[in-house]
C-alpha cells in the first residue's frame, strides 16, 4: 500500500443518492459508474443493496459493467444486509462489503437501545461475517466524530482484530470543526498504526465538509469518502472535484500526497451527475459551478488577459471544460460532429453515434450555434431515461392566453399507433400534461418543474426536468430536450411516464 496515495471512494450513487429528489434508475447509475471509472476513482459505492431490489439490480449491474474500479455496497451490521450486499457485489473483479453501526451515545441509547458491549459483538460478528465473502471489509463507526474516542479505539481494535480492511469514521452530522476533527483522527491514526487504512466520510451542514476533510488528511486518513458536486443527505457530503484540485494545485502544502484522478474528468462527471438527478450546482460552487471560472470585472478581465495567473489559480482546460470551445452548425459533418463528442469524452457506438448525429442536425436546424453544453444534454439525453419507450411525442399544439387558460393537442406515438387527444389547462404546460395524462390513462401528480437554458442565445436548448407521482407512487424524473419549450416539457413529462411503466414491468 502507497502511504502517500489518497484513495478516493465516490459515495454520489448511494450517499449522493440520498439527496432529496436526486434518484437515479439503474441505466442512469451504470452510466454515472462507467463515468467514474474514467474519472479514476478508486472504490464506488453502488449503493445499499438491502435497501430495496432496485438499489440491489443497479449494484449488480455495475459490477458487471465495469471492470477496473472497486465496487462497494453500504449494509448494516446485520446478516441479511450482509448477504445482500455480497450477491450483488458477487460480479465485480474487485469487491468491498461496507457495513457499519452508529458507536455515539446518542445513537447508542436513543436509535439503537444498544450497550456498548452489544455494539462491539455486533460490529465484530458483522466484519467476521462479511469477511467470508470478501477479503477487502470496510468498518464505519457511524457518528464517530460524537463519539467517545476511547470506546472507538475499542471498537476499531475488535473489528481490525477479526479483518476489518479500511476504519471509516464519519461526521455523520457534520458537527466537526477543522482543529476538532484533526485532533480526533490523528489519535485515531497513532492508534490503528497502519493495521488498517482511515478513512474520512464528512458531510457540510455547517459547510466545512472539504476544510474537515483536508484536516483528516494532514492527519493521517489515506482515504476520502466524497460526491461529485458535493451531492448528498441534507447540505451534502465532501466535493471530489474540491479534494482532488485542493491537492493538485496546493501541492506544494500536500506533496507527496496524490490522487489518481483524470482530472480531465471533473467537468465531464459534473455535467452528467447534474443531468441526470436535474439538480445543478450553485453557479458560485467551487471548481464546477457555472461562475468557477467566469471574470465579471472589468479589473480582473484586464489582468487574466495580461497575465492568467493575476486572478487564476487554476485552468479552466485543467477541469476538461473548454471555455474557447469550437462552435458546430448545420454544416458540421460526421466526423467532426464525432471529433467533437470524443474531445468531450464520450465514446459512441457506430449505432449509437448515428442517432445522437441524427439528433445533432434536427438541433442545427432549429439553432444556429451548437455548443458544447448543447451536445452534452443532446447525448446525455439520448441515452438516459428507460430504454423501452411506451410513448413517443409524435405531435404538439399549444394555445395560451394572458388569463392563464390555455388548450393543448397532444399525439402520441404508441407502438406504431398514433393516439392523440387534448385538454384545457391552467396554462400551456398544465393542458399538455394532462392530455398525456389522458391518452395514456396514466394520472400523474407534477411534484417538481424546473427550465433552463443549457447553452446562450435566445435560440437556446430549454432542459426542463420534471417529477412526477404516478399512480400514488414515488416520485419519478423526467428529462426533455428542445429549442421549444413546451416541447421539451412534452417530452420530459413523457420521459417520466415511460420509466414509471417500465418499472411497473
Ligand atoms: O454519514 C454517515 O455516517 C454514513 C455512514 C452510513 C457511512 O453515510
Ligand atoms: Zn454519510
Amino acid at each position: 500500500m502507497d502511504k502517500n496515495k489518497i484513495i478516493i471512494f465516490d459515495t454520489t450513487l448511494r450517499d449522493g443518492e440520498q439527496s432529496p429528489g436526486a434518484s437515479m434508475n439503474t441505466e442512469e447509475k451504470i452510466r454515472l459508474a462507467l463515468q467514474l471509472e474514467k474519472l479514476g476513482v478508486d472504490v464506488i459505492e453502488a449503493g445499499f443493496a438491502a435497501a430495496s431490489p432496485g438499489d440491489f439490480d443497479a449494484i449488480n449491474q455495475i459490477a458487471k459493467a465495469t471492470s477496473k474500479i472497486r465496487v462497494c455496497s453500504l449494509s448494516r451490521a446485520l446478516e441479511n444486509d450482509i448477504k445482500a450486499a455480497a450477491q450483488a457485489i458477487a460480479p465485480a473483479k474487485f469487491q468491498r462489503i461496507h457495513t457499519f453501526i452508529a458507536t455515539s451515545p446518542i445513537h447508542m441509547e436513543f436509535k439503537l437501545k444498544m450497550k456498548p458491549d452489544e455494539v462491539i459483538k455486533r460490529a465484530v460478528a458483522a466484519v467476521q461475517y462479511a469477511k467470508t465473502f470478501t477479503d477487502d471489509v470496510e468498518f464505519s463507526c457511524e457518528d464517530a466524530c460524537r463519539s467517545d474516542v476511547g470506546f472507538m479505539k475499542e471498537i476499531c481494535e475488535a473489528v481490525i482484530g477479526v479483518g476489518a480492511t479500511t476504519i471509516n469514521l464519519p461526521d455523520t452530522v457534520g458537527y466537526r470543526l477543522p482543529n476538532e476533527i484533526y485532533a480526533i483522527f490523528k489519535q485515531m491514526v497513532e492508534f490503528i498504526d497502519g493495521r488498517a487504512i482511515v478513512s474520512a466520510h464528512n458531510h457540510n451542514d455547517l459547510g466545512l465538509a472539504t476544510a474537515n476533510t483536508l484536516a483528516c488528511i494532514e492527519a493521517g486518513a489515506r482515504q476520502v469518502e466524497c460526491t461529485i458536486n458535493g451531492l448528498g443527505e441534507r447540505a451534502g457530503n465532501t466535493a471530489l472535484e474540491e479534494i482532488a484540485m485542493v491537492v493538485k494545485t496546493r501541492n506544494d502544502h500536500f506533496s507527496p500526497l496524490y490522487t489518481d484522478i483524470n482530472f480531465k474528468e471533473i467537468y465531464p462527471s459534473s455535467r452528467l451527475v447534474a443531468s441526470i438527478t436535474g439538480i445543478e450546482p450553485q453557479p458560485n460552487k467551487a471548481i464546477v459551478g457555472k461562475n468557477a471560472f467566469a471574470h465579471e470585472s472589468g479589473i480582473h478581465q484586464d489582468g487574466v488577459l495580461k497575465h492568467r495567473e493575476t486572478y487564476e489559480i487554476m485552468k479552466a482546460d485543467d477541469i476538461g471544460l473548454d471555455k474557447n470551445s469550437l462552435v458546430l452548425g448545420k454544416h458540421s459533418g460526421r466526423h467532426a460532429f464525432k471529433d467533437k463528442l470524443i474531445s468531450l469524452g464520450y465514446e459512441l457506438d457506430e449505432a449509437q453515434l448515428q442517432v445522437a448525429f441524427e439528433k445533432f442536425k434536427i438541433l442545427a436546424d432549429s439553432k444556429k450555434d451548437v455548443y458544447d453544453e448543447d451536445l452534452r444534454e443532446l447525448v446525455n439525453d439520448e441515452f438516459m431515461g428507460a430504454k423501452t419507450k411506451a410513448y413517443e411525442i409524435a405531435l404538439l399544439s399549444s394555445n395560451g392566453c394572458n388569463k392563464g387558460h390555455a388548450s393543448a393537442a397532444v399525439t402520441l406515438n404508441h407502438d406504431e399507433i398514433l393516439l392523440s387527444d387534448s385538454a384545457l389547462g391552467n396554462g400551456g404546460v398544465d393542458a399538455i400534461f394532462k392530455a398525456i395524462d389522458r391518452i395514456s390513462k396514466v394520472s400523474g401528480e407534477l411534484k417538481d418543474y424546473q427550465v433552463k437554458a443549457v447553452s446562450k442565445g435566445k435560440d437556446a436548448l430549454a432542459k426542463v426536468t420534471v417529477k412526477v407521482e404516478f399512480e400514488g407512487t414515488g416520485a419519478i424524473m423526467g428529462h426533455g430536450l428542445d429549442v421549444d419549450t413546451m416541447l421539451a416539457s412534452a417530452k420530459a413529462y413523457v420521459g417520466a411516464l415511460n420509466t414509471y411503466l417500465a418499472s411497473k414491468k
